[in-house]
């Protein structure tokens, strides 16, 4: 832990009474300037720091951003977001940040999080809406040893962990869509943008980035994506804890990830079919090259859907836009 963070941790304990800047020089070991100095850096990222000469310094408040101290406190993962959390106040995209950082060498489990995104990624050249302090914008590097072609199924065991942990949340009808979305009564409130670097026939590493609309209010939502984009605050009326929600990701996404490194994808799977709903449901996907309509009748070991075609044909589909008819 930096001493920055030590010091945190001390003021968090001292529950809102003064602790003296002799008493904390003392506890940490270094001089009353230093804790001055590691004061001023707390009080920039936002924590609410009363310092009188008198008596000293108190914690008043901490702020709503997805701080790397506030993300590690209580968070229940052995590996994810323990060696590594890349914050950003503003970044142009957190999936952009964690495949430099990926290519550098960083471990698995590395985190990148950012306030806001100027150019939030999202899957087929789409961008994602990032407004800043609004929602949670994540990527994690993961290092999985498998082979490209199941590298797919981490995208859905990261819809699965999100819908788990929004469930837990909110009686609300959340439900994964094909490949990549969470929805609400058909508008979308999180989405999965998975990417993968590969070294000659291996995985290097794969990033998965998620979005969640979470306190975003109505007004603030882009007017382009307005009718079919919602976010947990325009659900329920409440404003929700994001760090709060991220650990609690973080958790699911870390046990799910296990279970995929186990080679027991047929557990995600099975749960994602529960999550998802779409099986049995007659729709219509705009593929990759072509559109596709028909009866879904599987989601297959590599996460590829299957739908039965109106002539009884079967067809494996890679990826595209599912619409249900
Ligand atoms: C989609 O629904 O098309 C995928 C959206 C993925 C958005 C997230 S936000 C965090 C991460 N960084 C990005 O640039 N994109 C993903």
């Amino acid at each position: 832990m930096s001493t920055k963070d030590e010091l945190l941790k001390y003021l968090k304990e001292s529950d809102g009474v003064w602790a003296s800047g002799e008493s904390l020089a003392a506890a940490l070991m270094i001089s009353r300037s230093a804790v001055w100095k590691h004061i001023k850096a707390l009080q920039e990222e936002g924590y609410g720091i009363e310092s009188s000469s008198k008596r000293g310094y108190a914690l008043r408040n901490l702020p709503d951003r997805l701080l790397p101290a506030e993300i590690r406190e209580g968070l229940e993962t052995v590996c994810f977001g323990r060696e590594k959390i890349e914050y950003y106040a503003e970044t142009d995209s957190t999936n952009l940040r964690a495949r430099a950082l990926a290519h550098e060498g960083a471990p698995e489990g590395t985190i990148v999080v950012a306030e806001t995104q100027t150019q939030g990624r999202g899957r087929r050249g789409r961008t994602w809406f990032s407004p800043p302090g609004c929602g949670i914008y994540v990527s994690v590097i993961l290092r999985p040893r498998v082979q490209p072609h199941e590298a797919p199924q981490l995208t859905l065991l990261t819809a699965v962990a999100m819908a788990e942990t929004l469930l837990e949340r909110a009686d609300l009808p959340f439900a994964i869509k094909w490949p990549n979305d969470i929805l609400v009564g058909g508008k979308k409130i999180s989405g999965i943008l998975t990417e993968m670097a590969l070294e000659m026939d291996r995985v290097d590493y794969v990033v998965v980035g998620l979005g969640l609309n979470v306190n975003t209010p109505a007004e603030a939502m882009a007017e382009e994506i307005r009718e079919i984009a919602t976010s947990l605050r325009m659900l329920t009326g409440k404003i929700f804890s994001r760090v709060e929600i991220l650990r609690a990701f973080l958790a699911k996404l870390e046990h799910y990830y296990a279970l995929f490194q186990d080679r027991q994808f047929e557990r995600i799977r099975n749960r994602w079919k529960e999550l998802s709903g779409i099986i049995g449901k007659q729709v219509k996907i705009e593929g990759l090259d072509r559109a596709y309509e028909g009866e879904v009748v599987d989601l297959d070991r590599d996460g590829f859907l299957i739908l039965r075609t109106s002539d009884g044909a079967f067809e494996r589909i890679v990826a595209g836009d599912v619409l249900y008819r």
